[in-house]
Protein backbone atom coordinates (compact mmCIF):
# COMPACT_ATOMS: atom_id res chain seq x y z
CA UNK A 1 0.00 0.00 0.00
CA UNK A 2 1.59 3.55 -0.70
CA UNK A 3 1.33 6.42 1.51
CA UNK A 4 -1.52 9.13 1.53
CA UNK A 5 -0.49 11.24 4.21
CA UNK A 6 2.21 12.19 5.85
CA UNK A 7 1.73 13.35 9.64
CA UNK A 8 3.83 14.34 12.09
CA UNK A 9 3.66 14.31 15.99
CA UNK A 10 2.31 17.67 17.84
CA UNK A 11 5.97 17.36 19.66
CA UNK A 12 7.65 17.94 15.73
CA UNK A 13 5.75 21.33 15.84
CA UNK A 14 8.64 23.46 14.85
CA UNK A 15 9.58 26.04 17.72
CA UNK A 16 11.39 28.59 16.14
CA UNK A 17 9.86 31.11 12.92
CA UNK A 18 12.17 31.37 10.13
CA UNK A 19 13.46 34.93 8.97
CA UNK A 20 14.27 35.29 5.27
CA UNK A 21 15.84 38.17 5.42
CA UNK A 22 18.89 36.65 7.06
CA UNK A 23 19.43 34.83 3.60
CA UNK A 24 18.17 37.36 1.45
CA UNK A 25 21.16 38.23 -1.61
CA UNK A 26 19.60 42.16 -1.30
CA UNK A 27 17.37 43.05 1.51
CA UNK A 28 14.29 44.69 0.57
CA UNK A 29 14.26 48.58 0.60
CA UNK A 30 13.46 50.69 3.72
CA UNK A 31 9.76 51.33 4.43
CA UNK A 32 9.56 54.88 4.25
CA UNK A 33 7.43 57.59 5.98
CA UNK A 34 5.42 59.68 3.41
CA UNK A 35 5.85 63.25 5.33
CA UNK A 36 9.57 63.06 5.35
CA UNK A 37 10.49 60.36 2.93
CA UNK A 38 12.53 59.21 5.35
CA UNK A 39 13.18 55.13 7.08
CA UNK A 40 10.37 54.52 9.52
CA UNK A 41 11.63 53.86 12.94
CA UNK A 42 10.51 51.68 15.19
CA UNK A 43 8.68 54.60 17.01
CA UNK A 44 6.37 55.74 13.51
CA UNK A 45 4.73 52.39 13.93
CA UNK A 46 4.31 51.99 17.73
CA UNK A 47 0.58 53.44 17.97
CA UNK A 48 -0.59 50.65 15.38
CA UNK A 49 1.41 47.54 16.52
CA UNK A 50 3.04 46.32 20.00
CA UNK A 51 6.81 46.73 19.74
CA UNK A 52 7.34 42.73 19.37
CA UNK A 53 5.55 42.58 16.13
CA UNK A 54 7.84 46.31 15.24
CA UNK A 55 10.60 44.69 16.20
CA UNK A 56 10.10 41.07 14.22
CA UNK A 57 9.25 43.06 11.31
CA UNK A 58 13.08 44.92 10.78
CA UNK A 59 14.96 41.72 12.56
CA UNK A 60 17.27 40.47 10.69
CA UNK A 61 17.63 37.38 12.76
CA UNK A 62 17.47 33.73 11.00
CA UNK A 63 14.97 32.36 13.33
CA UNK A 64 12.74 33.97 15.64
CA UNK A 65 11.72 31.78 19.16
CA UNK A 66 7.57 31.11 18.81
CA UNK A 67 6.32 32.23 22.76
CA UNK A 68 4.88 28.41 24.49
CA UNK A 69 1.48 30.49 24.29
CA UNK A 70 1.22 30.03 20.82
CA UNK A 71 2.30 26.65 20.39
CA UNK A 72 0.36 25.88 22.68
CA UNK A 73 -3.23 27.54 20.30
CA UNK A 74 -1.40 26.18 17.23
CA UNK A 75 -1.69 22.58 18.60
CA UNK A 76 -5.33 22.66 18.32
CA UNK A 77 -5.14 21.75 14.45
CA UNK A 78 -0.98 21.48 13.79
CA UNK A 79 0.80 20.20 12.47
CA UNK A 80 -1.07 20.40 9.61
CA UNK A 81 -1.19 16.99 6.89
CA UNK A 82 0.87 16.94 3.86
CA UNK A 83 -0.33 14.78 1.07
CA UNK A 84 0.20 13.06 -2.17
CA UNK A 85 -2.42 13.66 -4.94
CA UNK A 86 -2.37 10.42 -6.34
CA UNK A 87 -5.64 10.68 -7.56
CA UNK A 88 -5.39 14.34 -8.81
CA UNK A 89 -1.77 12.82 -10.38
CA UNK A 90 -4.15 10.29 -12.33
CA UNK A 91 -7.34 12.06 -13.07
CA UNK A 92 -4.91 14.87 -14.86
CA UNK A 93 -2.76 12.04 -16.40
CA UNK A 94 0.26 13.35 -15.09
CA UNK A 95 3.51 11.84 -14.83
CA UNK A 96 4.74 14.13 -12.15
CA UNK A 97 4.58 13.64 -8.52
CA UNK A 98 2.24 16.23 -6.52
CA UNK A 99 2.36 16.97 -3.24
CA UNK A 100 -0.11 19.69 -1.12
CA UNK A 101 -0.01 20.51 2.33
CA UNK A 102 -3.30 21.28 3.71
CA UNK A 103 -3.96 24.34 6.06
CA UNK A 104 -7.75 24.15 5.93
CA UNK A 105 -7.60 22.28 8.44
CA UNK A 106 -7.46 25.36 11.10
CA UNK A 107 -10.77 25.67 12.76
CA UNK A 108 -11.25 28.84 10.60
CA UNK A 109 -10.25 26.71 7.95
CA UNK A 110 -7.38 28.26 6.29
CA UNK A 111 -3.51 29.58 6.91
CA UNK A 112 -4.07 32.47 8.61
CA UNK A 113 -4.59 31.96 12.34
CA UNK A 114 -1.10 31.02 11.99
CA UNK A 115 -0.12 34.50 12.19
CA UNK A 116 -3.41 35.83 13.80
CA UNK A 117 -2.90 33.78 16.79
CA UNK A 118 0.78 35.19 17.14
CA UNK A 119 -0.41 38.79 16.90
CA UNK A 120 -3.43 38.43 19.19
CA UNK A 121 -0.67 37.40 21.68
CA UNK A 122 1.57 39.74 21.29
CA UNK A 123 -1.08 42.46 21.59
CA UNK A 124 -2.41 40.74 24.55
CA UNK A 125 0.98 40.51 26.36
CA UNK A 126 1.35 44.41 25.85
CA UNK A 127 -2.00 45.42 27.01
CA UNK A 128 -4.01 46.20 24.18
CA UNK A 129 -7.53 45.14 24.94
CA UNK A 130 -8.80 45.64 21.34
CA UNK A 131 -7.81 45.02 17.36
CA UNK A 132 -9.36 46.71 14.13
CA UNK A 133 -8.29 44.67 10.86
CA UNK A 134 -9.49 44.04 6.90
CA UNK A 135 -10.65 41.00 5.52
CA UNK A 136 -11.29 40.63 1.83
CA UNK A 137 -12.58 36.82 1.81
CA UNK A 138 -13.45 36.68 5.61
CA UNK A 139 -10.87 34.27 5.92
CA UNK A 140 -8.49 36.54 7.30
CA UNK A 141 -11.84 38.46 9.62
CA UNK A 142 -12.73 34.84 10.69
CA UNK A 143 -9.17 33.91 11.91
CA UNK A 144 -8.69 37.40 13.50
CA UNK A 145 -12.18 36.63 15.05
CA UNK A 146 -11.35 33.32 16.46
CA UNK A 147 -7.42 34.51 17.63
CA UNK A 148 -9.11 37.36 19.58
CA UNK A 149 -11.47 35.23 21.31
CA UNK A 150 -9.07 32.51 22.79
CA UNK A 151 -6.89 35.57 24.27
CA UNK A 152 -9.63 37.32 24.96
CA UNK A 153 -9.26 40.74 22.97
CA UNK A 154 -12.02 42.25 20.96
CA UNK A 155 -11.90 42.24 17.59
CA UNK A 156 -13.38 44.70 14.67
CA UNK A 157 -13.00 43.60 11.56
CA UNK A 158 -14.06 46.01 8.25
CA UNK A 159 -15.33 43.50 5.73
CA UNK A 160 -14.88 44.30 1.35
CA UNK A 161 -18.26 44.89 0.39
CA UNK A 162 -18.58 42.36 -2.10
CA UNK A 163 -17.57 39.62 -0.10
CA UNK A 164 -19.61 41.23 2.75
CA UNK A 165 -22.92 40.33 0.67
CA UNK A 166 -20.94 37.13 -1.53
CA UNK A 167 -20.57 35.62 1.83
CA UNK A 168 -23.06 36.08 4.49
CA UNK A 169 -21.72 33.05 6.48
CA UNK A 170 -18.04 34.14 7.13
CA UNK A 171 -19.76 37.04 8.22
CA UNK A 172 -21.80 34.91 10.48
CA UNK A 173 -18.63 32.82 11.78
CA UNK A 174 -16.94 36.49 12.58
CA UNK A 175 -19.68 36.81 14.69
CA UNK A 176 -19.67 33.56 16.50
CA UNK A 177 -16.22 33.93 17.39
CA UNK A 178 -17.44 37.27 19.10
CA UNK A 179 -15.99 39.75 17.04
CA UNK A 180 -17.75 43.16 14.92
CA UNK A 181 -18.13 43.86 11.48
CA UNK A 182 -18.98 46.30 9.19
CA UNK A 183 -19.33 45.98 5.63
CA UNK A 184 -16.26 48.44 4.04
CA UNK A 185 -16.68 51.23 2.92
CA UNK A 186 -18.72 51.64 5.79
CA UNK A 187 -19.71 54.97 8.01
CA UNK A 188 -18.03 53.98 11.28
CA UNK A 189 -14.54 55.93 9.66
CA UNK A 190 -13.56 59.26 8.02
CA UNK A 191 -12.21 57.32 5.28
CA UNK A 192 -14.93 55.07 4.55
CA UNK A 193 -17.36 58.02 4.68
CA UNK A 194 -15.61 59.78 2.39
CA UNK A 195 -15.37 56.76 0.01
CA UNK A 196 -19.07 56.35 -0.30
CA UNK A 197 -19.81 59.83 -1.32
CA UNK A 198 -17.58 59.78 -3.69
CA UNK A 199 -18.60 55.99 -4.96
CA UNK A 200 -22.08 55.03 -2.92
CA UNK A 201 -22.03 51.44 -4.53
CA UNK A 202 -18.18 50.62 -4.43
CA UNK A 203 -17.49 47.40 -4.54
CA UNK A 204 -15.02 47.91 -1.77
CA UNK A 205 -11.36 46.94 -2.39
CA UNK A 206 -8.55 45.67 0.23
CA UNK A 207 -6.90 48.77 0.18
CA UNK A 208 -9.91 50.39 1.29
CA UNK A 209 -10.98 48.59 4.05
CA UNK A 210 -7.11 48.93 5.20
CA UNK A 211 -7.55 52.76 5.07
CA UNK A 212 -10.52 51.81 7.80
CA UNK A 213 -8.88 49.48 10.06
CA UNK A 214 -5.92 51.64 10.42
CA UNK A 215 -8.00 55.05 11.10
CA UNK A 216 -9.84 53.08 13.60
CA UNK A 217 -6.67 51.85 15.52
CA UNK A 218 -4.80 55.14 15.54
CA UNK A 219 -7.79 56.91 16.86
CA UNK A 220 -8.25 54.85 19.62
CA UNK A 221 -5.17 53.72 22.59
CA UNK A 222 -6.80 50.40 23.44
CA UNK A 223 -6.72 49.13 20.07
CA UNK A 224 -3.89 48.13 18.04
CA UNK A 225 -3.99 46.93 14.13
CA UNK A 226 -3.48 43.72 12.74
CA UNK A 227 -2.77 42.68 9.06
CA UNK A 228 -3.48 39.06 7.84
CA UNK A 229 -0.32 39.82 5.06
CA UNK A 230 2.10 41.60 3.43
CA UNK A 231 4.26 42.43 6.54
CA UNK A 232 7.63 40.74 7.22
CA UNK A 233 6.09 39.59 10.49
CA UNK A 234 3.35 38.07 9.17
CA UNK A 235 4.92 36.03 7.06
CA UNK A 236 7.74 34.94 9.39
CA UNK A 237 4.75 33.65 11.53
CA UNK A 238 3.21 31.76 8.50
CA UNK A 239 6.78 30.09 7.80
CA UNK A 240 5.44 26.64 10.33
CA UNK A 241 4.06 25.94 7.08
CA UNK A 242 7.41 25.31 5.56
CA UNK A 243 9.19 23.55 8.01
CA UNK A 244 7.08 21.35 8.75
CA UNK A 245 6.48 20.46 4.76
CA UNK A 246 10.00 20.22 4.96
CA UNK A 247 9.89 17.27 7.51
CA UNK A 248 7.15 15.61 5.45
CA UNK A 249 8.68 15.78 2.41
CA UNK A 250 11.22 14.09 3.71
CA UNK A 251 9.20 11.18 5.32
CA UNK A 252 8.00 10.51 1.65
CA UNK A 253 11.32 10.39 0.94
CA UNK A 254 11.06 13.31 -1.67
CA UNK A 255 11.84 16.57 -2.16
CA UNK A 256 10.12 18.91 -4.55
CA UNK A 257 11.57 20.41 -8.31
CA UNK A 258 8.51 23.28 -8.06
CA UNK A 259 6.92 24.63 -5.18
CA UNK A 260 3.64 26.76 -5.58
CA UNK A 261 1.83 28.50 -4.17
CA UNK A 262 -1.20 31.49 -4.31
CA UNK A 263 -0.51 34.64 -3.69
CA UNK A 264 -2.81 37.56 -2.93
CA UNK A 265 -0.56 39.95 -0.14
CA UNK A 266 1.55 37.08 -0.05
CA UNK A 267 1.73 35.02 3.14
CA UNK A 268 0.75 31.90 2.53
CA UNK A 269 2.82 31.77 -0.78
CA UNK A 270 5.25 32.97 1.44
CA UNK A 271 4.75 30.53 4.63
CA UNK A 272 5.68 27.42 2.18
CA UNK A 273 8.32 28.76 0.28
CA UNK A 274 10.69 30.82 2.64
CA UNK A 275 12.02 27.51 3.98
CA UNK A 276 12.38 25.83 0.46
CA UNK A 277 13.86 28.96 -0.85
CA UNK A 278 16.41 28.83 2.03
CA UNK A 279 17.59 25.50 0.39
CA UNK A 280 17.44 27.33 -3.60
CA UNK A 281 19.67 29.97 -1.58
CA UNK A 282 22.38 27.71 -0.34
CA UNK A 283 22.39 25.77 -3.61
CA UNK A 284 19.34 23.53 -4.10
CA UNK A 285 17.89 23.52 -7.79
CA UNK A 286 13.98 24.68 -7.11
CA UNK A 287 11.39 26.32 -9.30
CA UNK A 288 9.34 28.26 -6.92
CA UNK A 289 6.14 29.41 -8.26
CA UNK A 290 3.85 32.12 -6.84
CA UNK A 291 0.71 32.01 -8.83
CA UNK A 292 -2.21 35.20 -8.87
CA UNK A 293 -5.15 36.38 -10.90
CA UNK A 294 -4.92 37.61 -14.28
CA UNK A 295 -7.62 40.33 -13.12
CA UNK A 296 -5.08 41.66 -10.44
CA UNK A 297 -1.51 40.66 -11.40
CA UNK A 298 0.26 42.67 -8.96
CA UNK A 299 3.56 40.44 -9.92
CA UNK A 300 3.09 39.85 -13.47
CA UNK A 301 2.46 43.35 -14.96
CA UNK A 302 2.47 45.60 -11.50
CA UNK A 303 5.58 47.39 -11.19
CA UNK A 304 8.19 47.45 -8.55
CA UNK A 305 7.97 51.08 -7.13
CA UNK A 306 7.46 53.28 -3.62
CA UNK A 307 3.63 52.69 -3.03
CA UNK A 308 0.73 52.69 -0.19
CA UNK A 309 -0.50 49.75 1.26
CA UNK A 310 -3.95 51.45 1.39
CA UNK A 311 -6.44 53.47 -1.16
CA UNK A 312 -6.65 56.85 1.50
CA UNK A 313 -2.74 56.62 1.87
CA UNK A 314 -2.63 56.59 5.75
CA UNK A 315 -0.06 53.92 5.64
CA UNK A 316 4.19 54.26 5.30
CA UNK A 317 5.35 53.09 1.32
CA UNK A 318 6.53 50.75 0.77
CA UNK A 319 8.58 49.16 -2.12
CA UNK A 320 6.82 46.46 -3.66
CA UNK A 321 5.24 45.54 -6.91
CA UNK A 322 2.28 47.72 -7.31
CA UNK A 323 -0.65 48.26 -9.70
CA UNK A 324 -1.24 51.37 -7.61
CA UNK A 325 -2.83 52.39 -4.31
CA UNK A 326 -6.18 53.19 -6.01
CA UNK A 327 -6.45 50.41 -8.08
CA UNK A 328 -10.23 48.53 -7.27
CA UNK A 329 -10.03 44.85 -8.82
CA UNK A 330 -13.21 43.51 -10.87
CA UNK A 331 -15.12 41.63 -8.06
CA UNK A 332 -13.77 38.35 -8.85
CA UNK A 333 -14.59 34.94 -6.72
CA UNK A 334 -10.82 34.80 -5.38
CA UNK A 335 -11.92 38.03 -2.66
CA UNK A 336 -8.52 37.51 -0.83
CA UNK A 337 -6.17 37.80 -4.26
CA UNK A 338 -8.05 41.40 -4.58
CA UNK A 339 -4.79 43.61 -3.33
CA UNK A 340 -3.09 46.08 -5.22
CA UNK A 341 0.45 45.42 -3.69
CA UNK A 342 1.88 42.26 -2.36
CA UNK A 343 4.49 41.44 0.81
CA UNK A 344 7.92 43.26 -0.25
CA UNK A 345 9.95 40.01 0.58
CA UNK A 346 8.50 38.48 -1.90
CA UNK A 347 8.68 41.55 -4.46
CA UNK A 348 12.56 41.44 -3.78
CA UNK A 349 13.06 38.17 -4.41
CA UNK A 350 10.93 37.91 -7.39
CA UNK A 351 13.20 41.16 -8.19
CA UNK A 352 16.12 39.05 -8.02
CA UNK A 353 15.11 36.15 -10.08
CA UNK A 354 14.70 33.64 -7.06
CA UNK A 355 10.85 33.63 -7.70
CA UNK A 356 8.75 33.38 -11.41
CA UNK A 357 4.88 34.19 -11.14
CA UNK A 358 2.38 33.65 -13.59
CA UNK A 359 -1.58 34.94 -13.69
CA UNK A 360 -4.42 32.92 -14.61
CA UNK A 361 -8.35 33.50 -15.36
CA UNK A 362 -10.92 32.79 -13.11
CA UNK A 363 -12.92 30.37 -15.21
CA UNK A 364 -9.56 28.18 -15.62
CA UNK A 365 -9.30 28.04 -11.94
CA UNK A 366 -12.68 27.10 -11.12
CA UNK A 367 -11.87 24.12 -13.90
CA UNK A 368 -9.05 23.22 -11.65
CA UNK A 369 -10.38 23.32 -8.20
CA UNK A 370 -13.66 21.04 -9.55
CA UNK A 371 -10.81 18.33 -11.00
CA UNK A 372 -9.10 18.57 -7.79
CA UNK A 373 -12.67 18.08 -5.82
CA UNK A 374 -13.67 15.47 -7.82
CA UNK A 375 -10.45 13.10 -7.30
CA UNK A 376 -8.74 14.36 -3.81
CA UNK A 377 -12.80 15.01 -2.30
CA UNK A 378 -11.68 18.69 -0.40
CA UNK A 379 -13.34 21.78 -1.97
CA UNK A 380 -10.39 24.58 -2.00
CA UNK A 381 -10.94 28.22 -2.06
CA UNK A 382 -11.14 30.07 -5.14
CA UNK A 383 -7.59 31.80 -3.69
CA UNK A 384 -5.97 27.85 -2.95
CA UNK A 385 -7.31 26.75 -6.47
CA UNK A 386 -5.05 28.99 -8.10
CA UNK A 387 -1.94 27.12 -6.55
CA UNK A 388 -4.10 23.77 -7.84
CA UNK A 389 -3.98 25.41 -11.04
CA UNK A 390 -0.09 26.71 -10.88
CA UNK A 391 0.67 23.11 -9.87
CA UNK A 392 -1.13 21.27 -12.58
CA UNK A 393 -0.03 23.42 -15.24
CA UNK A 394 3.65 22.91 -13.92
CA UNK A 395 3.15 19.00 -13.97
CA UNK A 396 1.72 19.48 -17.87
CA UNK A 397 4.72 21.37 -18.50
CA UNK A 398 6.93 18.37 -17.29
CA UNK A 399 4.74 15.95 -19.00
CA UNK A 400 5.70 17.96 -22.73
CA UNK A 401 8.79 18.18 -22.03
CA UNK A 402 9.52 14.03 -21.14
CA UNK A 403 10.05 15.21 -17.67
CA UNK A 404 9.00 13.64 -14.08
CA UNK A 405 8.89 16.37 -12.02
CA UNK A 406 8.05 16.60 -7.83
CA UNK A 407 5.65 19.36 -7.42
CA UNK A 408 4.57 20.62 -4.07
CA UNK A 409 1.53 22.93 -3.82
CA UNK A 410 0.04 24.90 -0.65
CA UNK A 411 -3.72 24.52 0.15
CA UNK A 412 -4.42 27.46 1.81
CA UNK A 413 -8.01 26.85 2.76
CA UNK A 414 -11.44 24.81 2.26
CA UNK A 415 -13.80 26.56 0.11
CA UNK A 416 -17.15 25.19 2.02
CA UNK A 417 -18.38 29.38 2.64
CA UNK A 418 -17.57 29.73 -1.29
CA UNK A 419 -20.43 27.70 -2.50
CA UNK A 420 -21.69 30.71 -4.59
CA UNK A 421 -18.86 31.42 -6.69
CA UNK A 422 -18.95 27.16 -7.21
CA UNK A 423 -22.60 27.89 -7.96
CA UNK A 424 -22.36 30.65 -10.60
CA UNK A 425 -18.98 29.03 -12.19
CA UNK A 426 -21.41 25.70 -12.66
CA UNK A 427 -24.07 28.21 -14.20
CA UNK A 428 -21.67 29.24 -16.29
CA UNK A 429 -21.60 32.86 -15.25
CA UNK A 430 -18.02 33.18 -14.24
CA UNK A 431 -16.46 36.77 -16.27
CA UNK A 432 -12.47 36.34 -16.97
CA UNK A 433 -11.74 39.84 -17.00
CA UNK A 434 -9.14 40.74 -19.44
CA UNK A 435 -7.05 43.59 -17.92
CA UNK A 436 -6.27 46.36 -20.90
CA UNK A 437 -2.74 47.78 -20.54
CA UNK A 438 -4.73 51.25 -20.72
CA UNK A 439 -6.24 50.36 -17.41
CA UNK A 440 -3.00 49.10 -15.49
CA UNK A 441 -1.33 52.24 -17.38
CA UNK A 442 -4.30 54.90 -15.76
CA UNK A 443 -3.74 53.08 -12.19
CA UNK A 444 -0.10 53.36 -12.17
CA UNK A 445 -0.44 56.82 -12.26
CA UNK A 446 -1.43 57.33 -8.75
CA UNK A 447 2.13 56.31 -7.69
CA UNK A 448 3.40 59.37 -9.45
CA UNK A 449 5.53 61.75 -7.83
CA UNK A 450 6.70 58.72 -5.04
CA UNK A 451 10.01 58.23 -4.03
CA UNK A 452 11.96 55.54 -6.42
CA UNK A 453 13.52 52.72 -4.84
CA UNK A 454 17.00 52.16 -5.54
C1 LIG B 1 -7.60 30.61 1.63
C2 LIG B 1 -6.79 31.81 1.27
N1 LIG B 1 -5.66 31.64 0.55
C3 LIG B 1 -4.91 32.69 0.20
C4 LIG B 1 -5.25 33.99 0.54
C5 LIG B 1 -4.39 35.11 0.08
O1 LIG B 1 -3.69 35.74 1.10
P1 LIG B 1 -2.12 35.56 1.25
O2 LIG B 1 -1.52 35.92 -0.08
O3 LIG B 1 -1.73 36.51 2.31
O4 LIG B 1 -1.87 34.16 1.62
C6 LIG B 1 -6.40 34.21 1.29
C7 LIG B 1 -6.77 35.58 1.69
O5 LIG B 1 -7.78 35.87 2.20
C8 LIG B 1 -7.18 33.09 1.65
O6 LIG B 1 -8.29 33.25 2.35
Amino acid sequence: MEQTKFLLEESQLPRRWYNIRADMPNPPQPVLHPGTGQPVGPDDLAPLFPMELILQEVSEEPEVAIPDEVLEIYRLWRPTPLYRARRLEQAAGTRSRIFYKYEGVSPPGSHKPNTAVAQAFYNQREGRTRLATETGAGQWGSALAFACQLLGLECKVYMVRISYDQKPFRRSLIQAWGATIVPSPSEDTESGRAMLAESPDSPGSLGMAISEAVEDAAGREDTAYSLGSVLNHVLLHQTVIGQEALAQMELAGAFPDVVVGCVGGGSNFAGLAFPFLREKISGRDIDVLACEPSACPTLTRGLFAYDFGDTSKLTPLVAMHTLGHDFVPQPIHAGGLRYHGVAPLISQLVRDGLIRADAYAQNDIFASAVLFARSEGIIPAPESAHAIHGALESARAADEAGEERTILFNLSGHGHFDMAAYDNYFAGKLVDVALDEEEIQRALRAIEGLPVPA
